[in-house]
């Protein structure tokens, strides 16, 4: 398998998008597409956790309020791997806003407010590597090849 293959991303479903049992569909968007998932938990995160996660927000007016709703319930921290993954995530997420996320997108279709966006993703290779490390030890990603493997990369 191709090195540019192995890029990984770090996604997680964000405490709204538990409660409206939205995980489901949310991993299905992933597997669908062909991304293989390497890493997944269920924890409910601390704040410290949350303000070393979006440490670079840290003097946004709305950073307060970001901390206390990603630490309001459980979530679903997760690592995809693939050809182009973090930035092909991005896409499939849709933009920060769902006001302004396309249709056919995962905010574009089921969310309203920037503020309760029910997903996040890496936005570039660095930060997923920093999140990844954060959320995940080096044995909880775990490396394998899909049976589907030649069917998903020529
Ligand atoms: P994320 O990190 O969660 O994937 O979202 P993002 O890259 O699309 O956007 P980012 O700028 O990193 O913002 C992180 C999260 O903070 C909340 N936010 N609220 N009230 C506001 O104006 C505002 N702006 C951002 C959103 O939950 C956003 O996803
Ligand atoms: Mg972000």
């Amino acid at each position: 398998m191709m090195a540019e293959q192995r890029e990984r991303t770090f996604i997680m479903v964000k405490p709204d998008g538990v409660q409206r049992g939205l995980v489901g569909t949310i991993i299905e968007r992933f597997e669908k597409k062909g991304f293989k998932l390497v890493g997944l938990k269920f924890v409910w995160p601390s704040e410290e956790l949350l303000q070393q996660h979006y440490s670079d927000l840290a003097s946004r007016p709305f950073f307060p309020g970001l901390v206390k709703y990603m630490s309001s319930g459980p979530v679903v921290p997760m690592v995809w791997e693939g050809l182009n993954v973090v930035k092909t995530g991005r896409q499939m997420l849709g933009a920060t806003n769902p006001a302004d996320s396309q249709p056919g997108t995962i905010r574009g279709d089921l969310c309203i407010q920037v503020g309760r966006n029910i997903i996040h993703g890496s936005d570039s290779v660095e930060s997923a590597k920093k999140e990844i490390g954060l959320w995940f030890t080096d044995k909880e990603v775990v490396g394998w090849t899909p049976a589907n493997e030649n069917w998903v990369y020529e």
